[in-house]
């Protein structure tokens, strides 16, 4: 479905910027909801079947992930082609290997469902990441507190128990993916669960939605204290996974530098709270509807300050594209990135536009209004690269943007849809070829 590794690292946008967007864009679904969800399936021998799955590289790795376990996982195609299906019936071998785990962190999310299914879980350590050191420990002190006995070694974490059982457990820092990996963990352990300064992102609930259908008793995700009374035995479910917040809030960004009016479409308003406010500050005009977001550039932006916050406050994953509309306010914006130690990657890339943005360890100044001009600059990350697609749209002249792997990473299609809202954006390199057809079970 995507290009070999090889070609991906081939490939490279070119956008010419300038260019006003007009008309609708469609938003997918969540990718940091799709990859939990997928992995619930391993909690039962059942099918599970989910919908609106974004078509992403992230995407695709899980999906080895889970057939290297041993597990039947087939993507929709055609008009079902962001449907999957998901029976861990004959999964086999518990174990996520480094060359997997090595391209995408998110696949630890497998370990708490393997031990609490198979008993065991041999799971490589993710290793470092470009934003930040991100270390599992809360993840594995959860699931000792719950029975697990923990081992590592040769970058492996392995975890062994006949049946999990339930406990208190107080996270000493709010982490997403590690109350989801307990979440799931504690639905077949033995006795209740409480988990103590939870994360409440929307991604969270949507998990324990569909750990609902499957037959679990949670409550209270969404609230800093979840609980999970345990069961025996879940079965399978079909759900359809909540729109992608973050690509959401990516392309309102960019209706605010460059719209004469730009609807965004299949989005959830009511999880995008913290940033819609803070464009407002800013100036930004726009209106929200059930399911979509209308927005129009003005040109009259004005700095505002933002610290990235655990939901409900400032996402993180929004930080790099508000910088990048931080470089077209008038006055000085102050940015606080308080949840990953190494999230600026975007701003000297920015610099090399034009942009005015001095980093002072956790904290960037940018001095605005600059004008950007076009220029040959660098991915580092997936939302550095939304800030430089962002930037590139704005900036005078034609940017070559390359290692947009990590693009692909997490927007399904960015440069079509884009495209189709009157951006100048093509990519070179290797084109994706056109899907193979897969046949799925219904
Ligand atoms: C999730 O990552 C998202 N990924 C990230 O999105 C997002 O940036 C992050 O939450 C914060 O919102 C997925 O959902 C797949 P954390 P996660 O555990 O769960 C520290 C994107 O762009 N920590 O909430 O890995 C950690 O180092 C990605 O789509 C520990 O110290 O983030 C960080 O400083 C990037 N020990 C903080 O907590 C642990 O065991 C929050 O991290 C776990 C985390």
């Amino acid at each position: 479905m995507f290009n070999s590794r090889y070609e991906a690292l081939m490939d490279k946008f070119v956008i010419r910027g300038g260019n006003r967007l007009k008309g609708t864009i469609q938003v997918s679904g969540a990718k940091n909801a799709a990859l939990p969800a997928m992995a619930a399936a391993i909690l039962t021998d059942d099918p599970v079947v989910l919908e609106n799955i974004p078509q992403v590289r992230d995407i695709e790795t899980e999906r080895k992930l889970l057939a290297a376990m041993g597990a039947e996982v087939e993507l929709g195609y055609g008009r079902a082609h962001h449907r999957t299906s998901i029976c861990c019936r004959n999964l086999a071998s518990p174990e996520a290997s480094y060359e997997l785990v090595k391209t995408m962190r998110a696949s630890t999310l497998v370990l708490g469902p393997l031990v609490a299914r198979f008993g065991r879980a041999r799971v490589s350590m993710p290793g470092g990441c470009a934003i930040g050191a991100r270390p599992i420990d809360l993840h594995i002190k959860g699931l000792e507190k719950l029975g697990a006995t923990i081992t590592q070694e040769h970058g492996y974490v392995e975890a062994r128990c006949d049946r999990l059982r339930g406990a208190e457990i107080l996270f000493d820092k709010i982490t997403v993916t590690g109350t989801e990996d307990l979440m799931m963990a504690a639905t077949l352990a033995d006795g209740e669960t409480v988990l103590e300064n939870a994360a409440r992102e929307p991604e969270v609930v949507d998990l324990a939605d569909l750990l609902n259908r499957m037959g679990a008793h949670i409550e209270g995700a969404g609230t800093s204290t979840i609980r999970i009374k345990g069961v025996s035995s879940l079965h399978g479910a079909r759900h359809r996974i909540i729109p992608d917040r973050i690509e959401a809030g990516t392309f309102i960004i960019a209706g605010a530098l460059a719209a004469d009016e730009l609807k965004i479409q299949n989005c959830e308003p009511r999880h995008l709270g913290a940033l819609l406010q803070k464009l407002r500050e800013c100036g930004v005009e726009l209106q929200t509807e059930a399911d979509c977001v209308v927005v129009r550039a003005n040109g009259k932006l004005t700095a505002a300050d933002i610290t990235t916050e655990e939901y409900p406050g400032f996402p993180t994953d929004m930080q790099a594209q508000y910088m990048a509309l931080a470089t077209q306010a008038e006055g000085s914006s102050f940015i606080v990135e308080n949840i990953f130690e190494n999230r600026f990657m975007h701003a000297l890339e920015l610099v090399r536009m034009g942009a005015d943005v001095r980093i002072e360890g956790r904290r960037a100044i940018v001095r605005g209004r600059t004008p950007l001009s076009a220029a040959a600059v660098q991915c580092s990350d997936l939302r550095a690269s939304a800030s430089l697609v962002i930037a590139a749209m704005v900036a005078d002249g034609e940017t070559i943007l390359d290692r947009v792997y990590h693009v692909d990473r997490g927007y399904e299609r960015i440069e079509e849809k884009l495209r189709s809202v009157g951006a100048e954006i093509r990519r070179i390199g290797q084109m994706f070829p056109k899907r193979a057809t897969v046949p799925v079970a219904h």
